[in-house]
């Protein structure tokens, strides 16, 4: 419980432990840098302009916990950061750890820089709702088929039931841990969750919240991040949405 207001208290988990490999760049990837600050910084500005999280707590590897402490912004939202694991799962489970006060938690990967706080609102309220497991989601724009492993193709699903899945995803703190007590290893948080049989629900996504995954996309991050100040993170950016959630 959140002592000041009385609400369900808001942990955010950011695991920024990855290597980036397919980045192409010689660091991990949180620490590569998006208009002019790492993407790390962004997405932690991007957390606390939502209004909507009460504490943030940062997974980075061991070598770069203090580097890590020396950039965070000065705020009014504590930011915890702690030592990440060898694989997602590891990190996001040691975040879970430093955060045992968390009523709901949210799993937000740094590489999602540029997430508009407004998302970040829109899974919170959610959570606040009732639901207990929340993604956003977008519709997919590519037609997506299945393959085998020869790359002989298997099958066509139907693209209106098909949603790209974003982060940050929400979750009742304890149904998390839960999912993470089972021991299955995961990339997808929702993923565990759903093998424990209990719904998760969608909030609309948005563009602008892609994962900077490959020199492509941080030419992109670059361009929109030319347009914003990460310390004016939720200034007004055109996020096309129209363009975006057309079928
Ligand atoms: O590699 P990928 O883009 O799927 O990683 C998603 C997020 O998980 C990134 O923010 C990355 O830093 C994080 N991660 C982590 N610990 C790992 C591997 C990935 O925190 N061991």
């Amino acid at each position: 419980m959140n002592r000041s207001t009385g609400d369900d208290r808001v942990v955010a988990l950011v695991p920024a432990a990855g290597m980036g490999v397919r980045l192409g760049e010689n660091k991990p990837k949180a620490f590569v840098h998006v208009g002019g600050s790492p993407m790390l910084t962004w997405a932690i500005q991007g957390l606390i302009a939502s209004g909507s999280v009460d504490e943030v707590v940062v997974m980075v590897p061991a070598e770069l916990v203090d580097a890590t402490r020396a950039l965070l912004p000065a705020s009014a939202v504590p930011v915890h950061v702690v030592t990440g694991g060898a694989e997602r799962t590891d990190s996001v489970r040691a975040g879970l750890d430093a955060a045992p006060d968390a009523d709901f938690v949210l799993v937000h990967d740094a590489a999602r820089a540029l997430t508009p706080p407004a998302l970040i609102s829109r899974v919170v309220a959610e959570l606040r709702a009732g639901a207990r497991a929340v993604v956003p989601a977008l519709p997919v724009s590519d037609t997506i088929k299945s393959v085998d492993a020869t790359g002989a193709v298997t099958g066509t699903p139907d693209r209106s039931g098909l949603r790209a899945i974003q982060t940050p995803q929400g979750f009742d703190a304890r149904l998390l841990r839960s999912a993470y007590a089972t021991g299955t290893r995961a990339t997808d948080d929702a993923g565990l969750v759903e093998m424990l049989g209990t719904t998760v629900r969608t909030v609309a996504g948005d563009a602008l919240a892609f994962k900077i995954t490959t020199p492509l996309d941080l030419v992109l991050a670059n361009t929109l991040a030319a347009q914003r100040d990460p310390a004016d993170i939720a200034g007004g950016l055109d996020t096309t949405r129209e363009a975006v959630t057309a079928p």
